[in-house]
């Protein structure tokens, strides 16, 4: 099975590519059965300028479960991982497991892009996983990581890992509302 993980910050690399390195690891440790292959923005144009390259949508598409790993930028997830997003079709995360890890400078900010993120979720009708992980950037700053935020990313590997394994095959409903109003809705 494959895991695909969404690198969405503009500016690699940083903690949040040192906390998903971290997860990949430990799914490719714990999980011998799984790929683990990451997406990410192609920077060439410079870091504001970050965009998407097709592939990145047909990867996303084709995996069993994805982890979306975005920086907090003013209070919600980048803009990057949003060009991305937009550029999913529906049946790219209908029903699949996603999981969502974000980091910020601030802790008080620490739901700001993970309610956004949920949101965004819902109207793909993706299986997204019940607890997120987030972390201050700083937990990353030293060589080394600390043993607590270890297990979290662990355990957010292991929560999609698990989920599109016991799922596999299935889909929920009610389908998404822009299936269901089809060419009333907008995408
Ligand atoms: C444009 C921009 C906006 C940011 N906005 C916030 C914010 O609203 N709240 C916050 O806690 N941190 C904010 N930060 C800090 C980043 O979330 C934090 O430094 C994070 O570690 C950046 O990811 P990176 O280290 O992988 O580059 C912002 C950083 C940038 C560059």
């Amino acid at each position: 099975m494959k895991l695909v993980t969404i690198y969405g910050s503009p500016t690699p690399p940083g903690k949040l590519a040192r906390a998903l390195g971290l997860l990949e690891a430990g799914v490719r440790d714990r999980r011998p059965g799984w790929e683990v292959e990451r997406v990410a923005p192609d920077t060439s144009l410079g870091p504001v300028a970050a965009a998407w390259r097709q592939d990145a949508v047909t990867k996303v598409g084709e995996a069993d479960a994805v982890v979306i790993a975005s920086p907090v930028f003013r209070g919600s997830i980048t803009g990057t991982l949003k060009l991305l997003i937009d550029m999913l079709p529906v049946e790219a995360l209908r029903s699949k497991p996603v999981a969502i890890l974000t980091v910020a400078a601030a802790p008080h900010h620490y739901l700001s892009a993970e309610r956004h993120l949920r949101d965004v979720l819902s109207w793909f009708g993706a299986l997204t996983a019940p607890n997120s992980a987030f972390f201050v950037d700083r937990a990353f700053a030293a060589d080394e990581v600390a043993a607590d935020v270890l297990d979290e990313l662990h355990e957010l590997g292991e929560a999609a890992v698990v989920l599109a394994e016991r799922l596999a095959g299935l889909s929920f409903g009610p389908a998404p509302l822009t299936v269901r109003y089809g060419a009333k809705a907008s995408g």
